[in-house]
């Protein structure tokens, strides 16, 4: 893994989204995918303002709640259109989010992820974590081999999300999620975390053991994964000054 701890939010997804532009200038048909989650606001405005082509790209989003309307003001649809489709040229088609309305939801899943092979895999996949350390909503003790389903939130996840509702009532109990064998699978993957309480979660996955109780460290499995993090988030990692020494030392040819 490499870890990239800088001063604050703005400077980390600056370099998160120098990485993104590269790939997207080298690969015009990269498939990405996407998350949602206040971490990932920043980014996507950074990503806006380059004022990148978006016409050849498939995206397929982590994650959606189960039971609202994608019309929902909460739904991961809305967030994606408002904070990112909206403001780029994306082809409605290449477009993909898991249906929290649908029917058959095994077989929505099962459908999500045949688009994702047929697609050729996803080239990088942008990631948040939770205080639990979930990735997707892979809550602790999912299967690290899953594939996308629907899950239950914990409660605490549920707590932490309120603030997007009205009210802790109105959170959805049930989501669907790629599962954490699906995220292992992408070519990439890039994870941002920041302030004091993601900073347990990061330590766990990054220097704890590999276990379904932190999702997360199932990244160490990954043979490549950018780690990007504030001070805050970083200030429980163990071997943080090394991590620092690394990127300062990174020879040219391997600067983002
Ligand atoms: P956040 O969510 O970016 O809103 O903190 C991250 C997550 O739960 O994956």
């Amino acid at each position: 893994m490499e870890i990239i701890i800088q001063p604050t939010p703005a400077a980390a997804t600056q370099i998160a989204a120098r990485l993104m532009v590269r790939l997207i200038q080298e690969k015009p048909a990269a498939v990405l995918g996407l998350a949602t989650g206040g971490t990932m606001e920043l980014l996507y405005r950074e990503l806006v303002a380059k004022k990148l082509d978006w016409s050849k790209l498939t995206t397929f989003n982590l994650d959606e709640y189960v039971g609202i309307s994608p019309m929902h003001p909460q739904s991961y649809h809305s967030f994606m259109w408002e904070k990112l489709f909206s403001h780029a040229n994306v082809s409605i088609k290449n477009v993909h989010i898991p249906d929290g309305l649908a029917k058959d939801v095994p077989a929505a899943c099962a459908h999500y992820e045949q688009k994702i092979s047929a697609a050729g895999g996803i080239d990088l996949q942008l990631l948040g974590i939770g205080t639990d350390g979930h990735i997707g909503f892979n809550e602790p003790t999912s299967s690290l081999a899953s594939r996308t389903r629907i899950k239950t939130l914990t409660p605490q996840t549920r707590k932490d999300n309120a603030r997007f509702f009205d009210s802790q009532e109105e959170v959805p109990y049930h989501v669907i999620t790629m599962g954490i064998g699906t995220i292992l699978e992408s070519r990439h993957c890039v994870l941002l975390a920041f302030g004091k309480n993601k900073a347990r979660a990061i330590a766990e996955a990054v220097e704890g053991p590999i276990t379904a109780m932190n999702p997360a460290s199932a990244l160490q499995l990954h043979r490549k994964v950018t780690v990007f993090l504030d001070e805050d988030a970083a200030a429980e990692l163990k071997m943080r000054d090394y991590y620092r020494w690394v990127f300062e030392q990174k020879p040219d040819w391997q600067k983002v």
